[in-house]
């Protein structure tokens, strides 16, 4: 039976393996014929990359010959130039001297330099201009930036006007209302104007502008002539604005007097009044708070030292981390100690807010009973817009909403006047909230 079976199965077999061993077969033709073209697009793709680079390697050939050239030329250039003598300052010769360096300087290079220009006229130019060519090399040079009139064009300086404005809150200086000396005006803008093309004005056009400026201040006709003959004359608006600096004649004499060493006290005590003055406010807002350190308690000075060296009182927060043992402690404890560590973030408020007996608004509302209250309803304090549209819509001072406005009172509420950064520590929000709580509800 079994004999005559595997007669049956043995072809189908047979078969089955002839059909698997053509398929691969093909299958392999197939694949090597794949290969090959996979082959052959690289050979193509490499052989582009080569012609491209060859070509860049070209480029960068002639680019280079063509910066040689450039050389060349500049390098003839400059030795023609070195043979010629032109354009080259001669090196300095040694000169007698300690560091046997350098020469005086010639009288050119002096005169170069010295261009300043003081109130009495002394070191003008000679030249002249009148306002009418003033207003138009002011119109070329000067007006795109201080305006046609000199009144300034956005935030670019006024240069006319503004008189009687000294005294004001914003006084308006230019230099008819504020300038004391007509040189000052002539010098400046010789010296630095027009911006980015200093030096560049001749002394006549110097003249003409600052006459065209005195024009524009009202202080003279459209007829006058500025030069350096009746420069000097000139009296300015504000001339007898500014008193003379008489202190080192008076108050430096003074302080300058041998210090009286009689009848001195004994014992100087420090008052160490900065200690109460706390520094820079940790949240990052803008009140300095005071802290809670004692006079009672600070070092005296006497000529043996300080009577004790103080150590630095620990921070709130320290403070409060510092006390875990609280957990065990009876709830009254507890509650205890988050009054007191309350008290202690409230200082951060103190500068702005009042609690308890006698509290008056200062610069926020008194916080008597706010918990649970009704937000922005203290007699007598005048909120803000923001705060008022919030009491109108209902907010009422829970925990949780005080919570959320202390984290960072002005992304709670757009708009509140209450300038502070906010409580960074969820402990010290519930420790205020706390304390505040023992105001009342
Ligand atoms: C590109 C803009 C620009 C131009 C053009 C220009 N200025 Fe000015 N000017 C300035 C700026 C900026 C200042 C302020 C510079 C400073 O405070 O350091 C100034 C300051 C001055 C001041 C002093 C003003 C003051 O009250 O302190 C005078 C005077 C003045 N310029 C005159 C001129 C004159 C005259 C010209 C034309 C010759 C001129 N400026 C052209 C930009 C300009
Ligand atoms: C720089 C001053 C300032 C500081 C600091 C400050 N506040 Fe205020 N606070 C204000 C002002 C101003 C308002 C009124 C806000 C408004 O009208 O928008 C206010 C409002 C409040 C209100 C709402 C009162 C009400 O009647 O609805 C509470 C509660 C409050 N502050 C708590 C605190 C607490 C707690 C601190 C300290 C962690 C603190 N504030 C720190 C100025 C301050």
């Amino acid at each position: 039976m079994s004999k005559s079976l595997s007669h049956v199965f043995l072809p189908v077999f047979g078969g089955t393996a002839f059909v698997l061993a053509a398929a691969v077969a093909f299958a392999n033709r197939n694949y090597g014929q794949s290969q090959i073209e996979t082959l052959e697009t690289r050979i193509e793709q490499v052989e582009a990359n080569a012609a491209a680079a060859r070509e860049n390697a070209q480029a960068e050939a002639n680019r280079a010959a063509e910066l040689e050239l450039k050389v060349e030329e500049i390098q003839a250039a400059a030795a023609e130039r070195v043979a010629s003598g032109a354009n080259l300052t001669a090196p300095a010769p040694s000169h007698d001297g300690i560091y046997g360096l350098g020469r005086p300087a010639l009288e050119e290079e002096v005169a170069a330099w010295d261009v300043d220009v003081l109130p009495d006229g002394r070191g003008l130019p000679a030249g002249s201009g009148d306002v009418w060519t003033g207003e138009e090399v002011f119109a070329d040079r000067c007006a795109s930036c201080h305006g046609e009139f000199a009144e300034g064009v956005d935030n670019w300086p006024v240069l006319a006007g503004g008189f009687d404005t000294l005294a004001d809150e914003d006084p308006v200086k230019t230099v008819g209302s504020y300038w004391p000396h007509l040189s000052t005006a002539w010098d400046y803008i010789s010296r630095s104007m027009p911006f980015g093309e200093a030096g560049t004005l001749t002394a006549d056009e110097t003249y003409a502008i600052v006459a065209y400026i005195l024009y524009s201040n009202d202080l003279v006709d459209d007829d006058f002539e500025l030069n350096n003959e009746n420069f000097a004359d000139f009296e300015m608006y504000n001339m007898d604005g500014f008193v003379v600096d008489v202190r080192p004649e008076t108050e430096y004499t003074e302080w300058r007097k041998e210090p009286c060493m009689e009848n001195c006290k004994a014992e100087a005590t420090v008052t160490m009044r900065s200690v109460f003055l706390v520094e820079t406010p940790p949240e990052g807002g803008s009140n300095s708070v005071m802290n809670d350190a004692n006079p009672d308690e600070l070092p005296v000075f006497t000529a043996d030292g300080p009577s004790f060296i103080p150590t630095a009182a620990p921070k709130p927060e320290e403070e409060a981390a510092a006390t875990p043992a609280v957990q065990e402690a009876a709830e009254v404890d507890e509650t205890a100690e988050l009054v007191s560590a309350g008290e202690k973030v409230f200082k951060k408020c103190k500068a702005c807010h009042q609690v308890g007996e006698g509290a008056k608004h200062s610069t926020g509302p008194t916080l008597n009973g706010v918990i649970g209250a009704n937000a922005g309803s203290v007699e007598g304090f005048k909120y803000s817009n923001a705060m008022k549209d919030a009491a109108e819509a209902g907010l009422i001072w829970t925990a949780e909403e005080m919570a959320a406005f202390l984290a960072k009172p002005k992304e709670y509420m757009k708009g509140t006047r209450m300038s502070f950064a906010g409580l960074k520590k969820p402990d010290d929000i519930e420790a205020v909230i706390v304390y505040l709580k023992s105001f009342g509800n």
